[in-house]
């Protein structure tokens, strides 16, 4: 009897692992993605044995992450709600994915989460381990009336922890909650939950964790050449990196700039609102710079077909359907969309801003001779035919336009 737990060593994920114990009178295989938690993966295999796991596995699945999740999403342009670049979102599928290996490996019963009843983070967990592991049950005590009843709240929780020898540590009593992995920190919850708490305020400096605010970047901007091929960032500054170097020396860049905190409130797919802080460095300097070498290099309609979808996509990642078909098939377009999204974008980091310094690329379809003001050598571009083009799209206007005339006029 074994039932596979996605572990953090919190204090919600120690209680569980000890409650499900308890209560199945099954075997606790505690399982955590490192997914660029940094420190917070310290000590925790000690922990999880401590608290009663019988088996503990710790994957380091951050060049995964960074290549087969934040990389392809990256290409779509994702973002969700105009402000969000689904730093949470985007890992669940990984961990749901690594989740269901590991209870299928061990012929595990079911898989357990700590996510609450109340998030997307339950709804990822589930849809994805469903579409890749249909026969696998999930239990999310968070939902079920009798772990709610025992746990009211954080005071019942710390005592049962101090009763079975659970050391609780200094995180649990954060005024929010907090999730980190290699794109983005978020914070959520607590004091965060009044809507008209300044965040970026000087006595609310201790909580981020990735950035300097811009107020505290240096006064010195500092260049950055971003090379792409096919939509995905393969250099920095000439030096080729993986997905994972890439994504790490962005974060470093980012956070020293006061790049990427975003403060919003956005639509959970339960139906709630919910006010989020996040910190995302270096994903936001990849994202604008991807755009600006779409901007040079993609064709108008392919721009305006993938741009009609992002919208669809991002809320694809966001609910929880990663891996649904629907996503699959987006994700070939996008693919086919990246084809000349190659070349190299230079910016200027300058705090908290991105500022656009230099685009260059063999796909450039940017043709100075054609745009000019100037009398145009190629002739590709008569500026006489822009009489018909106009008066052919005026035609209907006009016929509208003299259809209401003449019925006021009645
Ligand atoms: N609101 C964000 C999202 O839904 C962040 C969720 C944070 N999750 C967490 N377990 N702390 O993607
Ligand atoms: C949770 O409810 O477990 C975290 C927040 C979310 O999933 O949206």
């Amino acid at each position: 009897n074994k039932i596979v737990l996605a572990y953090s060593g919190g204090l919600d994920t120690s209680i569980i692992l000890k409650w499900l114990k308890e209560t199945y009178d099954a075997e606790i295989i505690a399982f955590t993605a490192d997914i660029g938690q940094a420190d917070e993966l310290d000590g925790l295999e000690e922990k999880a044995l401590a608290t009663g796991a019988s088996k503990v596995y710790i994957d380091d699945l951050r060049a995964e992450f960074a290549e087969d999740f934040i990389y392809p999403m990256f290409q779509a342009g994702a973002l969700y709600e105009g402000q969000y670049l689904l730093g949470t979102s985007i890992a669940r599928p990984l961990i749901a994915k690594r989740m269901v290996e590991i209870a299928r490996a061990e012929g595990a019963m079911a898989i357990a989460h700590g996510a609450t009843g109340k998030g997307n983070d339950q709804v990822r967990f589930e849809l994805n381990a469903a579409a890749l592991a249909p026969e696998i049950k999930v239990i999310a005590p968070w939902r079920l009336e009798t772990f709610r009843d025992q746990f009211p709240g954080r005071a019942e929780m710390i005592e049962y922890a101090e009763k079975h020898g659970i050391t609780v540590t200094a995180s649990a009593a954060k005024p929010y909650s907090t999730d980190r992995n290699l794109l983005h920190i978020s914070y959520e919850s607590g004091v965060l939950e009044d809507p008209n708490f300044d965040a970026s305020a000087e006595s609310n400096k201790d909580m981020f964790l990735l950035s300097v605010s811009p107020e505290d970047a240096p006064d010195q901007p500092e260049m950055l050449d971003l090379e792409f091929e096919n939509g995905n960032c393969v250099a920095l500054n000439g030096e080729k990196l993986t997905p994972l170097a890439a994504m790490e020396k962005l974060n470093e860049l980012g956070g020293k700039h006061g790049i990427g905190r975003v403060d919003m409130v956005e639509n959970r797919f339960v139906g709630m609102k919910s006010r989020g802080v996040y910190e995302t460095p270096g994903g936001t300097i990849l994202f604008t710079a991807h755009r600006k070498l779409e901007s040079l290099t993609m064709d108008r309609e392919v721009m305006s077909l993938r741009d009609s979808l992002i919208t669809r996509y991002s809320n694809l990642v966001y609910n929880g359907f990663w891996f649904a078909p629907e996503r699959l098939a987006l994700q070939a377009l996008v693919t086919e969309s990246q084809k000349n999204v190659t070349g190299t974008v230079r910016v200027k980091l300058y705090k908290g801003n991105i500022i656009a310094a230099g685009l260059s690329s063999p796909y450039s379809l940017y043709n100075p001779e054609i745009a000019t003001m100037e009398a145009d050598p190629t002739n590709a571009y008569d500026q006489g035919d822009a009489a018909g083009f106009i008066q052919l799209n005026a035609l209907r206007l006009r016929v509208g336009a003299g259809v209401r005339q003449a019925a006021q006029a009645d």
